[in-house]
């Protein structure tokens, strides 16, 4: 590697210059009113740029340099981002300001390591794009991976082959897993274990990334203790989502599979007006079953989690007959049990059905639900874990796993193999529990630290295993599902909702399920979209003429509403800011002429000029540019109707050729950088960057290269707020003018049509959760509502709106550089 030395003046700082490079590992030699700065072995220069500097360093020392308090670039890390700086926190990369003022990239140092990966247990959609993902990033580094086939089986019978990114690349839009996987008792046996070492030690492997489920990671976890000199990455795939703490590739698509087959049932249930009885899978754990029964409105659902006690056909009957007759179904999870540990099944609960005169059918998905293309969500996160399993296994020494949660972590693989058993030993034991009782609230003084969750129809003991079991949010989606079978509640509070501008896939099912959920918290939603007041354009003022707004004001005040919820993108989010002042904040004729504000008239305790108590803004748009919110609802549908179609051009191809899509977005670069990572483009072309010639340059010589030795049709994706003044047809020429008749370039503009149909099975579960969310907010004031993984928090407007460019409808700061870096890197 090229070793870059630099020279800094000091102006006078030379020793707090020192202490912070030699914190770094660099080596410091001061010369007059210079200091020299050197890589070594240790720390290495990589790049130094205008007043920029990348140092690559031991992860020891990065994760020092984190918690040190040295000073942090406060453009790219808040405060408090950095004092809540978690060494487990992927990509562990740091953003330093020396004393000077420079700004330093520190990352951790790389070795040119073998890695080899595996994948195990059932196939897992999307499995593919971690193995790729895995293979670019150590390609990247100068490592060579090697590809285990037929997981531990494989090892043991030394079934292991070289993998190239340009392999691994065409398979990434496809199902299941090229590598292939097994179940495999074997390696369980002593015998088997040596062999699979031997096998490691004999193809000189450094590391192992292992991909897949419970049973995956104990593997990995055996093998670490009997090989301590190899680096071992588990990668949580599998349908089931059961690795507490973390999203596992494979279970989202899996989830708009049964989502899809519900929806095709609902045509055959509403014109027979016939019930229907759903199986899942999911053998010890109810997370598919649980979500496409709150994405899907289900009236009930069977779980592992909660052994359904004495009466439950009770509850089922309740739900059933809450439910209008010609859409009545359940869920019902492979794995469910009553609590003598009996498994529910299909005939028990279609007794139950032509109990109440419902004629019923059931349907088991089985291993449909395990298969087809992964969904755009599985895409990026196998892509986001691979990077990050690859920068791990490249960088550390011991046994880890990584995980998701809103964001990439790397944990200890020992911990989260206990944190699993626990998992395993709490669902024991509620099985082997009997006679539940008492309705109630999770809390505390149970032996996990949670805050108490309502759980309203649930036995304090139920609850309190499904909270530590699955987490707050599980439970949470467990009582949202549930919510019909509680009485409803006499309506004490009043919501109107609108739907503003131009809306992502999913409003409709934000609104609904506020409705549905309405009647049980005690709330009337009304649903005021078509209100006069909301047809006019808000981006031409237009809602502030002085009669459109008395009107609402006046509606509002007829309706009682003490919450008004706008749904949709930047105009819901400047409307909210808007209407604070004329809404919600005393009107300003009540307000003395020095400013100091005169007490607003009371009427029954509220003041008379206060239309309403709070105005909520739920984020829902494609181009995922409102700030508040990690994603918009709207977006998940946009970005896998894109991909779907990416898949498209990606077979059937007859001669080398190249793609340029052009995608929707406007000034804000998610939906471009998002489909890149999903597609495996071979570039893409964002609106936050200014440059046109040499990107276009770049491009074609990336394609050359390619098509130099490979033929499989290429992506290039372009957000139509990029490369302003260029249209498609003159940038599709200049590139392949560029390949010099190497490849044909083909331009295609998506527009409107990637807005989607029917809102994916995640927008749904985000609509459904949000809008529980959204009823249960009870602080007066002007919030948007945001999704961060699976958990709503709630902000203040003031400071999102702070985080845009009106004029230009453009995000000051990025929520997804993490996903931009994992690009950047499997590009
Ligand atoms: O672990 C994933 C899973 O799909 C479970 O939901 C299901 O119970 C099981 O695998 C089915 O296993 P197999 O494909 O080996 O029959």
């Amino acid at each position: 590697m090229r070793k870059i030395e630099l020279c800094l003046e000091t102006r006078g700082r030379s020793e707090e210059l020192q202490s912070f490079y030699g914190a770094l590992g660099l080596d410091c030699v001061p010369e007059g009113s210079v200091i020299r700065l050197r890589s070594n072995s240790e720390s290495q220069i990589v790049s130094v740029s205008k007043s920029r500097l990348s140092i690559r360093a031991p992860s020891r020392r990065v994760v020092l340099a984190a918690q040190s308090g040295l000073a942090y670039d406060p453009e790219t890390i808040g405060a408090a981002e950095a004092r809540a700086y978690r060494p487990h926190r992927i990509p562990f990369d740091v953003q330093l300001c020396d004393p000077l003022g420079n700004m330093v990239g520190v990352s951790p140092s790389l070795e040119s390591k073998t890695i080899a990966v595996l994948t195990s247990g059932g196939d897992a959609p999307g499995m593919n794009c971690v193995v790729h993902a895995v293979v670019r990033a150590a390609a990247r580094n100068g490592a060579r991976t090697l590809g285990v086939q037929n997981g531990y089986s494989g090892l043991i019978r030394g079934e292991i082959v070289r993998l190239t990114p340009e392999e691994t690349a065409e398979h990434v839009h496809c199902g299941g897993t090229f590598l292939r996987s097994a179940r495999c008792a074997e390696f369980r046996t002593a015998a088997g274990m040596a062999r699979a070492v031997a096998n490691l030690k004999e193809a000189r492997v450094d590391a192992l990334v292992a991909i897949g489920g419970d049973g995956t990671m104990r593997g990995a976890q055996a093998l670490s203790a009997e090989h301590p000199e190899l680096s071992v990455v588990f990668v949580p795939g599998s349908i089931d989502n059961d690795i507490p703490g973390t999203d596992s590739v494979g279970a989202a698509t899996a989830l708009h599979r049964i989502v899809e087959a519900i929806d095709c049932i609902e045509s055959t249930m509403t014109s027979h007006s016939r019930g229907f009885i759903v199986e899942v899978m999911g053998r010890n754990c109810g997370w598919l079953a649980l979500h496409a029964a709150l994405a899907t409105d289900a009236a009930h659902t069977l779980l592992p989690e909660r052994p359904a006690g004495p009466g439950w056909e009770e509850d089922l009957k309740r739900a059933v007959l809450s439910r209008p007759r010609m859409c009545t179904y359940v869920v019902l999870a492979e794995g469910a049990i009553t609590s003598t540990g009996e498994r529910i099944t299909a005939e028990s609960i279609r007794n139950v059905l032509t109990g109440l005169g419902v004629d019923s059918r059931s349907v088991v998905l089985g291993h449909t639900q395990r298969g087809g293309a992964p969904c755009a969500f599985d895409r990026i996160l196998g892509a986001s874990l691979g990077v990050a399993a690859a920068e791990v296994a490249l960088s550390r020494t011991g046994a880890f796993c990584i995980y998701y949660n809103g964001t990439e972590e790397v944990r200890e693989l020992s911990a989260c193999a206990e944190q699993c058993s626990a998992v395993a030993e709490t669902l024991r034991a509620a099985r082997e529990e009997k006679g539940r009782s008492g309705i109630g609230t999770a809390s505390e003084h149970n032996t996990h630290t949670l805050p108490p969750i309502e759980a309203p129809g649930l036995s304090v003991e139920a609850a309190d295993t499904m909270l530590r079991a699955r987490g707050s949010d599980f439970l949470e989606a467990y009582t949202a599902v549930c919510i019909r079978e509680t009485p409803e509640v006499p309506a004490r509070e009043s919501y109107c909702v609108a739907a503003v501008g131009t809306l992502g896939a999913g409003a409709d099912h934000t609104i609904a399920h506020m409705e549905k959920f309405g009647h049980v918290l005690g709330k009337t939603v009304h649903d005021i979209s078509t209100h006069p007041f909301f047809q006019l354009d808000p981006a031409r003022g237009g809602v502030f003429e002085e009669r459109a707004l008395k009107n609402l004001r006046a509606h509002l005040a007829e309706l009682s509403c003490s919450t008004l919820v706008l749904i949709g993108g930047l105009d819901a989010l400047f409307l909210a800011a808007k209407l604070e002042v004329q809404l919600v904040r005393p009107v300003p004729e009540t307000l003395s002429p020095d400013g100091a504000g005169e007490e607003p008239r009371k009427k029954n305790g509220r003041s008379e000029n206060l239309v309403v108590e709070r105005i909520l803004v739920i984020p829902c748009t494609i181009s995922n540019n409102v700030p508040g919110t990690d994603v918009s609802i709207g977006a998940d549908t946009a970005l896998d109707t894109i991909t779907a179609l990416c898949d498209n051009l990606k077979i059937n191809a007859t001669r080398k050729v190249a793609y340029l899509v052009e995608v929707h977005g406007g000034a804000c670069g998610y939906l471009c950088i998002a489909t890149a990572l999903a597609v495996s483009a071979i570039d893409c072309y964002r609106p936050e960057e200014n440059r046109i010639i040499s990107r276009l340059s770049r491009s074609a010589r990336a394609l050359s290269r390619y098509f130099g030795k490979n033929s499989a049709p290429q992506l290039i994706i372009r957000g139509n707020g990029a490369m302003r003044g260029i249209c498609n047809d003159t940038a599709a020429k200049i590139l392949e003018t560029d390949g010099n008749g190497e490849f044909v370039v083909r331009h295609c503009t998506l527009g409107h049509v990637q807005k989607g149909n029917r809102a994916t099975a995640v927008d749904r579960v985000r609509a459904s959760k949000i809008a529980h969310f959204a009823l249960k907010c009870s602080e007066k004031g002007v919030w948007v509502l945001g999704m961060y993984g699976w958990t709503c928090r709630r902000s203040p407007v003031s400071n999102a709106v702070k985080d845009v460019n009106e004029e230009e409808r453009k995000m000051l700061r990025y929520h997804w550089p993490q996903m931009a870096r994992a690009y950047r890197i499997i590009r």
